[in-house]
């Protein structure tokens, strides 16, 4: 499917499966749940998700002839974070534009975890007072056309990398590594939970699973909680993904599984049923997920699992995207543990 594309690598290789055997006994037993690290993935910066989606794009980024990565995020955007590693292994200059989207006020919120990292690479930080929206936005335009003025050559990478030409290829590389390691395993996962916000990780899940059928088995957690504009996103993503890489099947949007159950209070601040999904599967299993993405989605699993919505002996796949140097912005939530 993927062979006429070329890749960057920016990762370690195939990201290792562990069973979660705690947390799967904790919760009753009758599922077995295990996780996807993909937030081992490289020695990029803390590495992630969007590795795997820049090893499609920066190809293109270094055939444009460009010197500049221009990209856009929140404050503890992950992905402004891989992007600012990203430029500096590949030797180009780096412009990030930072919004205001997460109504967060802790003393250090600017100064710590992915922003810190990202300034350290390197990067030319620009904060920017906007509130969220996962489409085009003109600060990130603005930029674009700043580099130009100045004499740079931008390349333009979209929050998440998500709505680029290419963006949905890394995860429908994600697909084929899972079915290999089921070979080697010798079972396949039932279903695959992962979080969901810009759409490009789920969307190039759905076109990579639905080689075997297995699209609706790919559960999206809506962290975003603005559900609609973002399966309408994934949908897009999905089809144009599923275009480049002939497919073949029409994909509609009940291919689409997005629950929006978990996502309050809003993007980027966890509940108190997030923090407890985030201490939970910590004390079990010593896997840290975040308060924005990660615990939003270990909070759905786990709720999942309690309500009987996998059936018994299920074997569940939990994709671990990364994520884990914003928590440093949430000190005070975390503050008694
Ligand atoms: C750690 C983490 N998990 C999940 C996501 C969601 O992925 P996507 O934006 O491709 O939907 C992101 C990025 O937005 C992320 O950084």
């Amino acid at each position: 499917m993927l062979e006429k594309f070329e890749r960057h690598p920016l990762t370690f290789g195939p990201t290792p499966i562990e069973k979660l055997d705690r947390l799967s006994q904790h919760l009753g037993g009758k599922v077995d749940i295990y996780a996807k690290r993909e937030d081992c993935n490289s020695g990029l910066a803390f590495g992630g998700n969007k590795l795997r989606k820049l090893e499609y794009i920066i190809p293109d980024a270094i055939a444009s002839n460009a010197d500049t990565l221009v990209s856009i995020g929140g404050v503890q955007s992950n992905h402004t974070r891989m992007v600012a590693a990203v430029a500096a292994k590949i030797g180009m200059k780096c412009l990030l534009v930072q919004e205001s989207w997460v109504p967060h006020e802790d003393a250090v919120y600017d100064r710590v975890g992915n922003i810190l990292l990202s300034r350290i690479m390197g990067a030319e930080v620009r904060l920017v007072d906007q509130g969220f929206d996962i489409g085009i936005r003109r600060s990130w335009e603005e930029a674009l056309e700043e580099v130009k003025a100045r004499g740079g050559r931008p390349y333009a990478i979209p929050a998440g990398a998500s709505v680029h030409k290419y963006g949905g290829l890394g995860y429908v590389q994600f697909a084929q590594e899972v079915r290999a390691q089921e070979k080697q395993l010798g079972f396949a996962f039932d279903y695959i939970i992962v979080c969901t916000v810009t759409g490009s990780t789920q969307a190039g899940m759905i076109v990579g699973f639905a080689k075997d059928g297995r699209q609706r088995n790919v559960i999206g957690i809506d962290a975003s909680a603005t559900p609609v504009q973002t399966s309408a996103q994934v949908l897009d993503i999905a089809t144009n993904t599923a275009k480049l890489v002939d497919l073949g099947t029409k994909l509609t949007m009940d291919d689409v599984v997005l629950l929006k159950a978990y996502a309050y209070p809003c993007y980027g601040i966890p509940s108190e049923e997030t923090k407890e999904a985030i201490r939970l599967c910590a004390k079990l299993e010593g896997m840290i997920t975040d308060p924005v993405y990660e615990g939003k989605s270990m909070q759905g699993m786990i709720d999942l699992v309690q309500k009987g919505f996998f059936p018994e002996g299920s074997n569940v796949l939990y994709v671990h995207l990364g994520g884990v140097p914003a928590i440093n912005g949430y000190g005070y939530a975390f503050r008694n543990g």
